[in-house]
């Protein structure tokens, strides 16, 4: 048996190590935080996060071989193996600000380690953190002048959330990244075993420490990338009458191009795009290559961009002036199947909307406590409100800011007939039949597309 720990129980830790946990019956899993609340969430029927099946998972492991504390310090002496999960984010203070990874939770977690430890471990770095942060790890956990000994690793997570599930159960692959000594190659290898245990051995990679910590950065930078590129090609079909998804499907129909991560949308959000790419920035700046910094910077601008960009249409669409009027936002999640709200497009549009006086009504099926909660101040001035035939009642006009398939599924029409006219929808995520709907009589505007309207007002001119 070994004794695995996760230090941080959020969304990577709460849904990583269960599914560990399921596939390694022979091995302890403890999963500790600060955080009481959260534990205590972790402990009942009421998990502290939204992730399709992630519950069953939990409540068949939890109790045997997968246990919540927060005793952090008891847990960290008894483990072999410790992954560390803690929140990396954006540092808002000092060198850096606005830019840097903020280390201090991840550095808190190495002293903890070494103060904690009576014999040798593993640690696993899980959470993000910038290219050579591995070092600094070494150096603080090896200063411990009584003969232990600390194997660093990288095995980044490339989870998304929505899907965490089938990803971490069916993952494109396993990154370890580690030392190329005699003990690092082992820590290296007792990982790969672990993981063997459900993932097919090809699809489990390892690498020097450096490219696996980098690879993380790397994989969300482009990720974001192709969609601020189709985003940034949404505004040029908004003004020539090209269909954004015609051109996404023709371009992805081309393997070089592929597929995935092409759908135009109100923009990127989630707590890592942004942070990992304005780290990766940090980083190039660091290392002294501004061009590279500028590139990648681009991606987020970019992102700014289109969410500004769809506010702003809805404002010049209603006639320049959306003070008093009652818009209801569909959706607060920064994606479907998700109850996340860090950095969701639909809380930006909220912000720029609640700046033009409009009566704002946020629905979504999940993430309403988180949405309040990350509005702050500004939540006083929304309503929140669970039923969307309810949350349309007497609205000017409807946008549509996640993608949840039950918003497919609404009835229009009845919907229609219940807001003032002429009634709008802003659809974000080009997630309706905008034909159908504009038949209806509401006037629609995707994303990427002309809109369907019958007023002569334009706004795309
Ligand atoms: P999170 O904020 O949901 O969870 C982090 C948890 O760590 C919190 O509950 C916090 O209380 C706890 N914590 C902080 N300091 C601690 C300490 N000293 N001891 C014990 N617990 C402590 O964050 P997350 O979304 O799970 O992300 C964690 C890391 O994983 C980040 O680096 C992130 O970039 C990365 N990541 C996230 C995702 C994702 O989908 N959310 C995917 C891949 C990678
Ligand atoms: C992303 C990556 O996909 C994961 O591989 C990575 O592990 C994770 O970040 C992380 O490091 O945190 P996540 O943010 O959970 O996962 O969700 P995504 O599916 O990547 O979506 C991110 C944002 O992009 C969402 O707002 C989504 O709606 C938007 N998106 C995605 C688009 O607008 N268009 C697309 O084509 C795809």
């Amino acid at each position: 048996m070994t004794n695995i720990l996760c230090i941080g129980a959020g969304y990577v830790g709460g849904s990583t190590m269960p599914i560990i946990a399921s596939h390694c019956p022979e091995h302890r899993i403890v999963i500790v935080d600060i955080n009481e609340n959260r534990i205590a969430a972790w402990q009942s029927d009421q998990l502290p996060i939204y992730e399709p099946g992630l519950d069953e998972i939990v409540r068949q492991t939890r109790g045997k071989n997968l246990f919540f504390s927060t005793e952090v310090d008891r847990h960290i002496s008894e483990a072999d193996i410790i992954f560390v999960s803690v929140n990396t984010p954006t540092k808002m203070f000092g060198k850096g600000a606005g830019k840097a990874a903020d280390l201090q939770y991840w550095e808190k977690t190495a002293r903890q380690i070494l103060e904690n430890s009576t014999s040798s471990k593993i640690v696993v770095e899980k959470s993000t953190l910038p290219v050579r942060t591995a070092e600094a790890m070494e150096r603080i956990l090896n200063s411990n002048g009584n003969g232990l000994h600390f194997d660093v690793l990288s095995n980044p997570e490339f989870l998304a959330e929505g899907t965490a599930v089938r990803d971490m159960q069916n993952p494109d692959r396993v990154l370890i990244g580690g030392r190329e000594t005699e003990s690092g190659r082992k820590a290296v290898e007792a990982l790969v075993e672990l993981y063997a245990t459900w993932v097919p051995r090809d699809r489990i990679i390892t690498a020097n420490l450096w490219s696996s910590e980098l690879s993380k950065l790397v994989a969300n930078a482009f990720l974001a990338q192709r969609i601020s590129s189709i985003n940034a090609i949404s505004a040029l079909c908004e003004k020539t009458e090209a269909d954004v998804n015609e051109v996404a499907h023709a371009i992805g129909r081309d393997a070089r191009i592929g597929r995935y991560f092409l759908r135009a949308s109100v923009g990127f959000g989630g707590s890592c795009f942004k942070k990992d790419i304005l780290n990766l920035v940090y980083l190039c700046e660091h290392y002294g290559l501004p061009e590279v910094a500028r590139y990648w910077e681009q991606v987020v601008a970019m992102n700014e961009y289109q969410e500004a960009r769809f506010a702003s249409n809805m404002v010049a669409s209603m006639f320049n002036t959306i003070a008093g009027k009652r818009i209801a936002l569909f959706g607060a999640a920064f994606k479907a199947n998700t109850n996340d709200t860090r950095e969701s497009p639909a809380l930006e549009v909220c912000r720029a909307l609640l700046e033009e006086h409009a009566d704002v009504v946020i629905t979504d099926p999940h993430a309403m406590e988180n949405a309040s909660h990350d509005l702050g101040e500004l939540a006083k001035h929304v309503t929140f409100e669970h039923d969307p035939y309810i949350a349309a009642n007497h609205a000017h006009a409807i946008a549509i800011l996640t993608e949840w398939s039950q918003y497919t599924q609404l009835d229009y029409e009845r919907i229609y007939n219940s807001m003032v006219k002429p009634a709008f929808i802003f659809d974000g995520r080009n997630l309706l039949d905008h034909k159908k709907l504009y038949e209806m009589g509401f006037n629609v505007y995707p994303i990427g597309k002309p809109p369907l309207t019958r007023l002569i007002t334009s706004t795309h001119a």
